[in-house]
Order: structure tokens, then C-alpha cells, then sequence
């Protein structure tokens, strides 16, 4: 399947930051300004364009292994105040930074970068999490530490030319101890009015675009899958239940694809929309998400926005029009009652209504904190009652009972 890889990494990482913003409080755009740092310190050093387009993809992604290692803390009920607080220890600075390189490993990077996720809080002199020091740190998990830390603690995202004596100052009074003299040298080097002003002037991600070539390419069927790995154990560990959903829901979205006879392409990226219909629910609130009992009007309108921020998210893939009508129209309905949009039975696409049975089936026989999994044909009895309202496609449903039918043996309802 050809994908443009960066627009991917572009346009995920603000699902990504909403993550990271909820469970630690960092700015919005906090991996993208990483990116950009990087990706310029990437070209002061003459990197090659492999080597920037890793880059760039690794900052973008450093943490990506966030949410499990931030702890609850019970006394801090107040509401205005972050129920989760980061990494209170050495071991949880490990567990986030094992985790984020062993992940990140499922990602289809070109030259194999090794370690730089799981090095990307070491300091030069030895005082990190893993106590290595420089020479045994490689040079993109330096980079991108200082990116981090400089985006962090000075707020890059706000800074003007006026704060770039701090920053400076900063980087300076760390040489040695959290960086090594080669990288604050090379930082010194690349930080300038120009890349503060572009931030400034084009926003991050033209900035972003105007330095780091594109990564687009035919990625196997064995690479698309440790994409869609990748991003489903990110939303796993935001919410416990959603990952299976979708792994379902792909893999349900495959089946289909395969019974209308689609061509291999059309399958691939059917199931590569299934896999991602969900994903603007990372920008949905945990307390909302995992609630055990009903939503009140205004939490399900909110919930409802997940629909609206998939779209937001993948529509920023350029290539990916397709995938993005069909993953974000997933709660659309025949008689225009559904959500985001409103289409009505006319506008919506073959492909559209098919992921929307998918979505519902995949549901109801999921077991969740709050109900019990349906079987499947207790599944076909509910949404033909639903078909038969004009919510959803009811010639669909019968080719769905004949496929999933089979599958699940005969069953007693
Ligand atoms: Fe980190
Ligand atoms: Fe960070
Ligand atoms: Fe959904
Ligand atoms: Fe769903």
C-alpha cells in the first residue's frame, strides 16, 4: 500500500500530544516542535535523507509510551488539577523508555535506528535512568533528549527571538552534564532567528515540511501491519477496551473486503481504515472513555466528537481520502440521524455503510466492563431491527451473518 509516511506521522502526533497533554500536562504540539529541533540539528550534521526522514519520525514518536507509566494519584481529586503525574521514579523513566523503543520497533523506519527511544532520557554525564554516558549514546537519542528537555522546560512553542538568550543559557550551563559538548555545539550551530521565526511565521508542521523530505513509499503488507499495531497499542493503553475493538474491526474489515472480491490494494486499505476508525478517540477524555455507567448529554457529545477528530487526523494523510471517509463515517446512519455529519443514505458510500455494520457487529459481541458480548446471532437479530429502522444496511448485515455466521459454528441464542 502507498503511504506517505511523514503526512502519517504528521498527522497522528496530534492524536498523540492529546494523549500526552491529558495524562501529563505537556503543550499541545509538544512532539512535533521535538521533531522540528531535531530535524534541524539533523541537517546542520549533514544527515542523509534517510537518516532525517528516521529522525524526524523517532522525535515525533520519543513518547509514544506515556499513559501506563504516569501513576494515579488518589489525593489529587480536585478537578482542576492532573489526576495522573509523570514518572516519580528512575523505574518508571525505564519502564517508559523500554516500552516506547520496543514498540516503536514495529515501525517501518529505513535505516533500522536502534536504542534511540530507549535512550532518549540519558544524560552525557551518567545521571539518566540507565546511566549511560555519551559515547554510549546513539546520536539521534541525544538530539532528541535535547530537543525534548529545550521544548519541555522553555516552551519552544512560545518562545521569541527576546527568550532565545535563555535557551542559550540553558543548553550552555548543560554541556557535559545533560549534553554532550558535541550536541550543544551542534545546537548552537543550527539554533538561530530563522528557525524561531519559521515556527513563528508557518506554524510547526510547514516549518516541519520545509526541512524534512517526504517518506513516501509502497509499504509491504507486513510493514502496514506494524503501523497499525504501533497506533493500536497506543490507544490500548489509553483504554483497555478499544484496542481489541479495533484489531476486530480491521481484521473483520479484511474479511468483508475479500467476500465483495476487492482487489488486494482496496482490501489493504479497507482494513487499514477499520484499524484506524477509532483513533480520534485518543483525544477523548479517559474519565469519559472508560466510565462505567450511561454518559450525561454533554460526555456523549464529547464522545461523539471522536468521529469528527478521526477524520480531523487522517485527513492530514495526503493519499488517504478513501480510508478517511471511510473510517470517520463510521456512526453515520441511513435516515441522517447519525453522527458527525448527518450524511444521509444516498451520500454514504457502499464502502461507508459496510464499515458501520463492521463497527456495530464488532460491539455488540465484544465483552466490556459494563455488558456482556452478544453471539452472533443474538448480533444479526439486533442490527436487523436496526436496519429495519433505517440505521443500517440490511443487505449488508445478510452477507455479514453468512460470513461471521460460519465462523462462529451454530449457535443457541
Ligand atoms: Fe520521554
Ligand atoms: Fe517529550
Ligand atoms: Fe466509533
Ligand atoms: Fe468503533
Amino acid at each position: 500500500m502507498i503511504l506517505n509516511f511523514t503526512d502519517m506521522l504528521y498527522a497522528l502526533s496530534y492524536a498523540l500530544d492529546a494523549v500526552e497533554s491529558e495524562f501529563n500536562g505537556i503543550m499541545e504540539g509538544h512532539g512535533k516542535r521535538v521533531a522540528w529541533i531535531s530535524a534541524c540539528m539533523g541537517r546542520t550534521a549533514g544527515m542523509s535523507r534517510r537518516e532525517l526522514i528516521d529522525l524526524t519520525g523517532l522525535a515525533i514518536l520519543h513518547d509514544n509510551a506515556v499513559v501506563e507509566f504516569a501513576y494515579h494519584d488518589p489525593a489529587e481529586s480536585a478537578p482542576d488539577r492532573k489526576k495522573y503525574v509523570m514518572f516519580e521514579d528512575w523505574d518508571s523513566f525505564r519502564g517508559h523508555c523500554i516500552r516506547g523503543e520496543k514498540r516503536v520497533r514495529l515501525m517501518p523506519f529505513i535505516t533500522n535506528p536502534e536504542n534511540v527511544i530507549l535512550y532518549h532520557h540519558e544524560n552525557a554525564d551518567g545521571s539518566g535512568p540507565f546511566g549511560k554516558t555519551a559515547e554510549n549514546i546513539p546520536p539521534a537519542a541525544q538530539i532528541i533528549h535535547l530537543a525534548d528537555t529545550v521544548d519541555v522546560y522553555l516552551h519552544f512553542g512560545r518562545i521569541s527571538e527576546k527568550d532565545r538568550e535563555q535557551v542559550e543559557r540553558f543548553v550552555l550551563g548543560n554541556r557535559g552534564i545533560m549534553f554532550s559538548p558535541r550536541i550543544v555545539d551542534l545546537f548552537m550551530e543550527t539554533f538561530d532567528t530563522a528557525m524561531v521565526k519559521s515556527v513563528e511565521e508557518m506554524g510547526v508542521t510547514r516549518s516541519l515540511r520545509s526541512v524534512v523530505p517526504e517518506g513516501v513509499k509502497d509499504f509491504s503488507p507486513k510493514e502496514i501491519q506494524g503501523i497499525t499495531d504501533f497506533f493500536a497499542g497506543i490507544v490500548d493503553d489509553k483504554s483497555s477496551f478499544t484496542r481489541d475493538h479495533s484489531v476486530g474491526v480491521a481484521r473483520k474489515a479484511e474479511e468483508m473486503a475479500r467476500f465483495y472480491g476487492w482487489s488486494e490494494e482496496k482490501a489493504e486499505r479497507f482494513r487499514f481504515a477499520g484499524a484506524f476508525h477509532d483513533i480520534g478517540k485518543l483525544v477523548v477524555n479517559n474519565d469519559i472513555l472508560e466510565k462505567p455507567g450511561r454518559l450525561t448529554g454533554d460526555e456523549f457529545l464529547e464522545m461523539q466528537n471522536h468521529a469528527s477528530q478521526t477524520y480531523k487526523v487522517l485527513s492530514g494523510i495526503r493519499g488517504c481520502e478513501d480510508i478517511t471517509e471511510w473510517a470517520a463515517n463510521h456512526h453515520e446512519k441511513l435516515d441522517g440521524n447519525g453522527y458527525p455529519r448527518g450524511l444521509t443514505e444516498q451520500q454514504l458510500s457502499f464502502e461507508d455503510r459496510l464499515m458501520a455494520c463492521i463497527d456495530v457487529y464488532q460491539a455488540l459481541r465484544e465483552k466490556r466492563p459494563y455488558k456482556d458480548g452478544l453471539t452472533h446471532s443474538r448480533t444479526i437479530a439486533v442490527m436487523r431491527d436496526m436496519a429495519a429502522r433505517r440505521k443500517l444496511d440490511g443487505g449488508i448485515i445478510r452477507d455479514m451473518d453468512r460470513v461471521f455466521g460460519t465462523q462462529t459454528g451454530r449457535e443457541v441464542s
